[in-house]
């Protein structure tokens, strides 16, 4: 079987250190590990309209900032297919019938879609097109026959109603959709990366993110003003590295090399921790190798950046030819579904018989 990865972004705004280290990172080292015969990269925006129908224009900026951050991360169309959803309108069709698959209880008890809602303050006034997404989100996975999906950890759920949806299928209608399996980051600090004000999740709204594309002083000061161990008053108490944002962020980004370059007098990140634990280790001190570490992983990732944004005629070309690229494989997919559920009418003259 071929083995095939599909994953994707909602283009709401540029992409952060959680999308980088909770998905982004690992993608890169799927696509250059040589293990993959095709990756399908989506920009989801027809899934960012689920939640931004009156904000159009927002979706319509962030197509090309997100297919930036891919390039930047080292997504490398030679080997990836970068697309963008609402120009693939086959999974659109794949979804209106995986929706009869479906119950409405089943997608009130998917447990992202319920947190969304909430923070949303939905309630009562849930888009319909919100409420189903992750029946779409089976449509993207399945149309391009996907076996691996590398997403961040919110996105289990999703891939957990898409197995169901796939089983589902095929019981009904014969062995014709592929199961995907989920690929999550082996680090744990990288699962769920906390903002910088040590809230649960980074957000744009909460406006706690660090950027791929800020410049070295907003990264330098965003570090310095993060969020650490409350209860950590004075240099000599001893501190808390559990849940301490700033060593979460060093669990997540910090090499041994990064010690050698930057702060040789520890031999790693477990001697830091054991010094904070016992005390007298000052938060700035720790804040300013964070700061170093950050610095030298993200410098490359915005070169990388700038020197596409000199070249966005050749991105957005190369968009268009992975639009269809993607439609042309979702197209094959379509027409096994069709047949699968016995409404290709028009391919041969059974309808007569
Ligand atoms: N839900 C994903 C996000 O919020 C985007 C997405 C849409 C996706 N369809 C997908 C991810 C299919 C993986 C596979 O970022």
């Amino acid at each position: 079987m071929k083995q095939i990865i599909l994953t994707g972004d909602r283009p709401t705004g540029r992409l952060h250190v959680g999308h980088y280290v909770g998905s982004l990172k690992e993608r890169v080292k799927l696509q250059n590990s040589g293990r993959f015969d095709e990756i399908y990269i989506m920009i989801a925006d027809a899934q960012a309209l689920t939640d931004n129908a009156e904000h159009p224009e927002k979706v319509r900026q962030n197509i090309m900032q997100v297919a930036l951050d891919y390039l930047a991360c080292g997504i490398d169309p030679e080997k990836s297919t970068i697309f963008v959803q609402s120009m693939v309108p086959e999974l659109t069709e794949l979804t209106f019938y995986y929706m009869n698959l479906v119950t409405v209880s089943r997608v009130q008890r998917n447990p992202t879609v319920k947190a969304e809602i909430q923070q949303r303050n939905f309630e009562a006034s849930i888009p319909v097109g919100f409420f189903w997404y992750p029946i779409s989100q089976a449509a993207d996975i399945t149309a391009f026959r996907a076996t691996a999906v590398p997403v961040g950890e919110d996105q289990l759920p999703m891939l957990e109603q898409c197995k169901e949806i796939v089983h589902k299928f095929n019981a009904v209608y014969g062995e014709t959709l592929t199961e995907p399996e989920i690929i999550l980051p082996d680090n744990a600090a990288c699962l769920r990366l906390p903002g910088i004000d040590g809230k649960a999740k980074m957000s744009k709204s909460l406006g706690n993110c660090i950027y791929l594309s800020d410049t070295p002083e907003d990264i330098k000061k965003k570090i310095m003003s993060m969020f650490t161990d409350p209860n950590h008053l004075r240099v000599e108490d001893p501190g808390t590295v559990e849940g301490n944002p700033v060593f979460i962020y060093l669990d997540a980004f910090c090499r041994s090399a990064h010690f050698t370059e930057f702060w040789p007098d520890y031999s790693g990140l477990e001697e830091l921790k054991d010094h904070d634990r016992r005390g007298g280790l000052g938060d700035v001190k720790v804040k300013r190798f964070l700061n170093n570490v950050m610095q030298a992983e993200l410098a490359p990732i915005r070169e990388r950046r700038q020197q596409w944004e000199k070249r966005l005629p050749e991105l957005y070309e190369l968009l268009e030819a992975g639009c269809k690229v993607a439609r042309a494989k979702a197209a094959e997919t379509l027409n096994d579904v069709r047949h699968a559920m016995k409404i290709d009418y028009f391919v041969d003259n059974n309808l007569l018989k």
